[in-house]
């Protein structure tokens, strides 16, 4: 058992949770009740370790996300790079969607393998193989996490392809472009309209930290630096990026006032599989980066996610229908 007491002088609560219960949803039950507090005690096993506070911020209320994540994508890159940082800010709960089963469980399995300082798995994994583009699964596959974990708090449509047309517009492929359409765009949209349904009915979650309320839900959608800057031979891709950024706006205004948020991550040049895996498309990326992009680099997947994990928490609970750059500086040269 684990003996939870919160201590200024005289302890003012004690909090008997059930083992399977991790920091991030112990510090949500508590959330309204440890405002000037300075030090924690964690009695594990009649041990006592006492903790000053701001040592649990850091580990799991950075950007104060202690509900439920569901990501696509999330095998691989930018969204599995998310799935690290939720499970390390404190979510409790996390589903992964991607195309990719065998990677998935790779996914869990490293977030499962990192526990938290009390050696309790840090939050609860489940995985569903899903193609976005299959409207009848998302909404089978959304309806299932969120009875699975009760409610959904942050959703991260990061499932998304990208793919050059050689000769440009004049010579794009009619099955090339609906793909792209299709996963980047209708994908993202599908996902969004079953997360907004859930989320519409459930009560604002409350801040960890001080216990405010704040949303319904959180979503954030992919675009790029290619959601508002053309790229040559990305047709399909920037069209559907610049799309996605139109969803997220039209989107947050018909909810913003019920409290449910959406925004939208544009990364720049990031290293992932989607970058890294032809040597051809890498060359002609970093020769790019070193005269368009001001840092000189490419973002590392992290990078992202932390801008995304932002966009979902309370951190920015008054932020909705905005485009968040997360690219070296790119879009502003
Ligand atoms: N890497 C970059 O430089 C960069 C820059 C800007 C935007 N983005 C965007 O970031 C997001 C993540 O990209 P990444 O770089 O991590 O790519 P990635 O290729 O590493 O990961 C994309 C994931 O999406 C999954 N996926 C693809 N089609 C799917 C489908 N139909 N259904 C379900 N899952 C599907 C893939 O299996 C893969 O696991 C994408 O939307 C991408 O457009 C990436």
């Amino acid at each position: 058992m684990i003996v939870v007491k919160l201590r200024k002088g005289e302890p003012r609560i004690t909090w008997h949770p059930d083992r399977q219960v991790n920091a991030g949803e112990a510090f949500r039950k508590l959330g309204t009740r440890i405002s000037g507090v300075d030090q924690l005690s964690l009695i594990l096993n009649h041990e006592e370790a006492k903790t000053p506070i701001s040592h649990f911020y850091t580990e799991t209320l950075t950007m104060d996300v202690p509900g439920i994540a569901l990501i696509t994508g999330a095998a691989s890159g930018i969204g599995r790079a998310c799935a690290h940082t939720f499970a390390r800010d404190g979510a409790s709960g996390i589903a992964l969607l991607d195309l990719d089963k065998t990677a998935l469980e790779t996914v869990q399995a490293e977030i499962n393998s990192q526990l938290s300082p009390d050696k309790t798995p840090r939050c609860r994994v489940e995985i569903y193989p899903v193609n976005v583009t299959d409207e009848n699964r998302v909404n089978e596959v959304i309806q299932s996490a969120a009875q699975t974990f009760g409610r959904l708090d942050y959703v991260v449509n990061a499932a998304g392809i990208a793919m050059k047309h050689q000769g440009g517009a004049a010579f794009v492929e009619t099955s090339d472009w609906q793909r792209i359409v299709d996963i980047n765009l209708t994908g993202t949209f599908f996902v969004l309209r079953a997360a907004a349904r859930i989320m519409l009915t459930q009560e604002p979650i409350r801040s960890s930290i001080d216990g405010r309320p704040l949303q319904r839900g959180s979503i954030v959608n992919f675009s790029s630096i290619q959601g508002v800057a053309g790229i040559p031979l990305s047709t399909a891709y920037t069209a559907t990026k610049h799309a996605v950024i139109g969803l997220t706006r039209t989107a947050s205004e018909d909810y913003a006032k019920d409290g449910l948020r959406v925004n939208a991550i544009c990364p720049g040049y990031t290293e992932t599989p989607m970058t890294t895996k032809s040597p051809l498309v890498l060359q002609a990326m970093q020769e790019r980066v070193a005269t368009a992009v001001p840092m000189q680099r490419m973002g590392e997947p992290r990078e992202i996610a932390d801008g995304v994990v932002y966009l979902s928490g309370g951190r920015s609970s008054f932020v909705t229908g905005t485009a968040l750059f997360v690219d070296g500086g790119y879009t502003q040269r």
